[in-house]
């Protein structure tokens, strides 16, 4: 039996492979195009591992996905490939509509295809599922009920208006052509192997190096973040038991505002690499320029899968904020890998005019 991931070299898709070789023995086809957010250095401990195939290519290349498709025969297919990062989206919109949208709806119509000639046992079986965010139902006020799976959809800015389309494509797949599809909408993960453009690991990251911590507007835009491992096994239990055509949030109660989550980086620095000049990173915070459009408040209403598939977070955020500071404590190597000059340029770019 075989899955084909897409975008399994990124932070979330990477995490997902790892696990998934801990708990099955099914063989992965990994397609990644390998922009600057794919690494295969976090895939590196599967180098000799057969049951991870690892394709180089672009989710919406039809002749190499049905390529893939027919020779691979898989049982399902999750869709992570994406372009992620909303401050990106805002400076360079264009990617975002070609992966996100026109990606998407290129693979839609190859496993389409693929799906409608397989055989009846193993059409029945066939799964897609599409991971996508919260952030395409907008933005709450403090006091409005966190989001449910029937909220509407109200996406902001140039990335969540691309994964509201996707998953829209994804939606019309199933009602129209039947495809057997289960879409996910999650919160802020966090975790090992996450790129350093994000908060929590550019704040890491910076406080070592005695950089600025750079924090959006007054800090108190609030978001629900999700330990990467607790999003990866809700995943693998939506494959397994998700009802075909629906949709299930996927939150860690954890609301909290960014600069919350500053505070608490630089509390655990403090206590496990204290500043050798002695201080606080918190020293380092510094308030910038507000991101345009920036979202107030996300929030998951995570009970649909908790009552359905009995799918609950592992951690806390207590728990997972202290894992996550230890992994990059323990591999500056990944972190210097990554400081291409594509990366350098890009902190540039976004902070030099802040
Ligand atoms: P990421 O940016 O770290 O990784 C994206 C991966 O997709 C990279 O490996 C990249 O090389 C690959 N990719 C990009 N364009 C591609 C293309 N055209 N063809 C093939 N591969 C391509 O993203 P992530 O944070 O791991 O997010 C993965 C998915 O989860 C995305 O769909 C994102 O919208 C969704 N999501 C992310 C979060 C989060 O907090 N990071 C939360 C909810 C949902
Ligand atoms: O909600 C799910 C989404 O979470 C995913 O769909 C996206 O792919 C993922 O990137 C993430 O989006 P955010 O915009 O919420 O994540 P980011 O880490 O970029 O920012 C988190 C919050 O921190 C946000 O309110 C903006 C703020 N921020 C971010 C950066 C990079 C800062 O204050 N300073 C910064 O330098």
């Amino acid at each position: 039996m075989t899955i084909l991931v897409t975008g399994g070299a990124g932070f979330i898709g990477s995490n997902f492979v790892l696990d998934w070789f801990a708990v099955s023995g099914e063989t992965i086809v990994n397609l990644d195009k390998l922009t600057y957010a794919g690494n295969l250095e976090n895939l590196a401990s599967l180098a000799d591992d057969d049951r991870h195939v690892f394709v180089r290519g672009d989710l919406g290349d039809r002749a190499l996905v049905d390529e893939l498709l027919v020779r691979h025969t898989p049982r399902a297919v999750v869709n992570f490939a994406a372009e992620s990062h909303v401050d990106r989206s805002i400076r360079g919109p264009e990617e975002f509509i070609q992966t996100n949208i026109v990606g998407t709806f290129r693979l839609l119509e190859c496993v389409r295809a693929y799906w409608s000639a397989l055989p009846s046992i193993e059409k029945s079986a066939f799964r897609f599922l599409h991971v996508s965010t919260d952030e395409v139902y907008g933005s709450l006020a403090l006091n409005d009920p966190p989001f449910s799976e029937a909220n509407t959809y109200e996406p902001n800015s140039p990335y969540s208006a691309s994964k509201a389309a996707s998953d829209h494509l994804v939606r019309a797949w199933h009602h129209t052509y039947g495809l057997p599809v289960l879409t996910t909408n999650c919160s802020n993960n966090y975790g090992p192997y996450h790129f350093p453009e994000k908060l929590i690991p550019l704040i890491i990251v910076n406080a070592l190096d005695g950089k600025m911590l750079p924090v959006y507007g007054d800090g108190q835009q609030i978001r629900d973040w999700l330990y990467v491992k607790d999003h990866c096994s809700a995943i693998r239990r939506v494959l397994d038991a998700g009802r075909i055509g629906e949709t299930y949030n996927i939150g860690g109660w954890n609301e909290m505002a960014n600069i919350d989550i500053v505070h608490i980086v630089c509390g655990i620095l403090d206590e496990w690499r204290p500043k050798a000049g002695g201080g606080s990173y918190r020293e380092q915070i510094t308030f910038v320029k507000d991101r345009p459009g920036h979202d107030r408040r996300y929030a998951i209403d995570a009970r649909k899968i908790a009552d359905e598939l009995g799918w609950h977070p592992d951690e806390t955020f207590e728990t997972g904020i202290r894992k996550t500071v230890r992994w990059y404590l323990d591999n500056p190597e990944w972190v210097n890998n990554i400081r291409s000059g594509a990366y350098s340029a890009w902190v540039s770019k976004q902070y030099d005019t802040a």
